[in-house]
C-alpha cells in the first residue's frame, strides 16, 4: 500500500499508526487496507480512461459499504455478480444506473431484483436468461440495457481457475460457432431488451496485454457482422478486468494510463478498419484496484524448524482468509513488521492454523531468522479475494477489515464472533 512506512523501532506503520497498535486495537488476524491507496487507484483509472469511457470496479474483489461509499465519490461505476453484491451496492446508494449485473445463473430473484432496482446494465450470459431478463423487464414495464457476454476464444495466460475466454468453460456464448450471433438475433427481436454493447472478460492476473488486443479485435469483428447484418451499431463495449498485481518482487504490472492507451488504441484501429463508430469503451477492474492496497497482519504464534528442509512459522489465521495459495498456487511475499531484526534470512513456509497440511499462506520466502512467537508478520497485497472469498473452515470467524486514513483507523467489516457462528446453527 501507498501510505506504508518503517518507523525508528523498525515497525512499520501504515497511514502513519504502528502495526503494533493496529494490533493491540483490533487483534489479528485482521486485513489493514489503505483508504486513500484504494482511492488513489480508482482516481488513476478513471483518469487514464477519461469521460469517453466507463471504469466498473468489480466487486468480487472486495466489497463492503464503505468501498461502495468511495466509488461513488471517485466517479466509478459497480459490477455486482449475485443478490449479496446487489444488495450491498444499493445499501450503500451507488445509483442504479452505475450498476452492472452479472453472472453465470443469475436467480429469477437477483434478475428480478436488478430490473426493479433500475440497474444500468445486466450482462447476459446463457440463452435462457435472455428470455429471463425480457420476461422480468416486461412484467417491470421497462426496457433493460443489455449487453451479451461473448467468449473470443483467447487463450489467457494465467491459472486455470481464473482463464474465462477460452472456449472450454461455462462463461458467456461463443462467437465460434455462432452462438453469440445467435444471442444478438434473439436479443434483438426482444421488444423489452435494448441490446446497448458486447462484453468480453478472458481472465484475471493477467500481464500480458496481448490478450486484450485480440479480445478486442474479435468483439469489434462482432460489431461489424452485426451492423452488416441487422443494420445496428451498438454503442457500447467492455473489455472486462483481469490486469494483474504484483503479489512478489518479479511481477511486473502495467499502470492504468498504459492499459487505457492499449485498449483505446486498438478499439479504435479496428473500428476505423471495420468503419464503425468508435463505440464507449468500459472496463471491470477488480484486482488492480483492492489487491494492493490491504496487507493481512497475522501474529506469530509457533516456529517449528525442520532441518534441512525449512522452517515452518504458524500464524493466527491461513486458509480460512487467504484460499488463493491453496486454490492457484498464488505466489505471495511476507514480512516481520513489529520491529527491525539483524538476523540473516531463514527459508520459511508460513502456515495457518487449520486442519490440513494445504493450509499454506506463503510456500517460500524469508524471514529474518530470529522470527519468534508474539512477532507480527505481514503479507501484502491481500485486498482482492481474500476477505471476499474467505471462509468459516474449522469454525473460524473471518477476521474485519480495518481501513485505515488520516492517522485513523476504523473498522469497516466487523470480525466474526463465535456467537455469529452459533446465531445460524439453530439446531
Ligand atoms: N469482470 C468480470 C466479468 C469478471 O468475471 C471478473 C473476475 C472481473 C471483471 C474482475 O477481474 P479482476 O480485475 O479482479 O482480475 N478468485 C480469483 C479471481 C476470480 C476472478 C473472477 N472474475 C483469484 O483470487 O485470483
Amino acid at each position: 500500500a501507498q501510505t506504508v512506512g518503517r518507523g525508528p523501532g523498525g515497525e512499520v506503520s501504515v497511514g502513519g499508526i504502528g502495526v503494533r497498535e493496529l494490533a493491540r486495537e483490533f487483534g489479528t488476524p485482521a486485513y489493514v487496507l489503505d483508504e486513500a491507496d484504494f482511492r488513489a487507484r480508482c482516481r488513476a483509472w478513471r483518469e487514464a480512461f477519461g469521460p469517453e469511457a466507463d471504469v466498473f470496479y468489480a466487486g468480487k474483489a472486495f466489497l463492503c459499504r464503505a468501498v461502495v461509499r468511495w466509488l461513488r465519490e471517485e466517479g466509478l461505476n459497480l459490477d455486482v455478480c449475485s443478490g449479496g453484491e446487489l444488495a450491498t451496492a444499493l445499501a450503500a446508494g451507488m445509483p442504479p444506473e452505475r450498476i452492472a449485473l452479472h453472472g453465470n445463473n443469475k436467480s429469477p430473484r437477483e434478475i428480478d431484483r436488478a430490473v426493479a432496482a433500475g440497474v444500468g446494465r445486466v450482462v447476459l450470459d446463457s440463452v435462457q436468461e435472455i428470455e429471463r431478463v425480457a420476461e422480468a423487464a416486461a412484467r417491470h414495464g421497462v426496457r433493460q440495457r443489455v449487453q451479451i457476454r461473448v467468449t473470443v476464444g483467447v487463450e489467457a495466460h494465467t491459472h486455470e481457475f481464473i482463464a474465462t475466454a477460452h472456449e472450454d468453460q461455462k462463461f458467456g456464448l461463443a462467437l465460434a460457432g455462432g452462438a453469440a450471433a445467435d444471442a444478438v438475433r434473439r436479443v434483438l427481436a426482444e421488444d423489452s431488451l435494448e441490446l446497448v454493447g458486447l462484453h468480453s472478460h478472458i481472465g484475471s492476473q493477467i500481464f500480458d496485454l496481448a490478450g486484450f488486443e485480440v479480445s478486442a479485435r474479435r468483439v469489434v469483428g462482432l460489431l461489424a457482422e452485426i451492423r452488416d447484418v441487422h443494420g445496428r451499431e451498438l454503442p457500447e463495449i467492455d473489455l472486462g478486468g483481469g490486469l494483474g498485481i504484483a503479489y512478489t518482487a518479479d511481477d511486473d504490472p502495467s499502470e492504468p494510463h498504459e492499459i487505457a492507451k492499449t485498449l483505446r488504441d486498438i478499439v479504435a484501429r479496428e473500428c476505423e478498419a471495420a468503419g464503425l463508430p468508435v463505440p464507449r469503451l468500459s472496463v471491470e477492474p477488480g484486482r488492480a484496484i483492492a489487491g494492493p492496497t490491504a496487507f493481512t497482519l497475522y501474529e506469530v504464534g509457533t516456529v517449528k524448524p525442520l532441518p534441512g528442509l525449512r522452517t515452518y512459522v504458524s500464524v493466527d489465521g491461513g486458509m480460512s482468509d487467504n484460499i488463493r495459495t491453496a486454490l492457484y498456487d498464488a505466489e505471495y511475499a511476507v514480512a516481520l513488521v513489529s520491529r527491525a531484526s539483524a538476523a540473516g534470512p531463514m527459508l520459511v513456509r508460513v502456515v495457518g492454523k487449520h486442519c490440513e497440511s494445504g493450509d499454506i499462506v506463503v510456500r517460500d520466502a524469508y524471514l529474518p531468522a530470529d522470527t519468534a512467537p508474539g512477532d507480527l508478520i505481514a503479507v501484502p497485497a491481500t485486498g482482492a479475494y481474500c476477505r471476499s472469498m474467505a471462509s468459516n473452515y474449522n469454525h473460524t470467524p473471518r477476521p474485519p477489515v480495518v481501513a485505515v486514513a488520516g492517522g485513523e483507523a476504523r473498522v469497516i467489516v466487523r470480525r466474526e464472533t463465535e456467537e455469529d457462528l452459533l446465531r445460524l446453527d439453530v439446531g
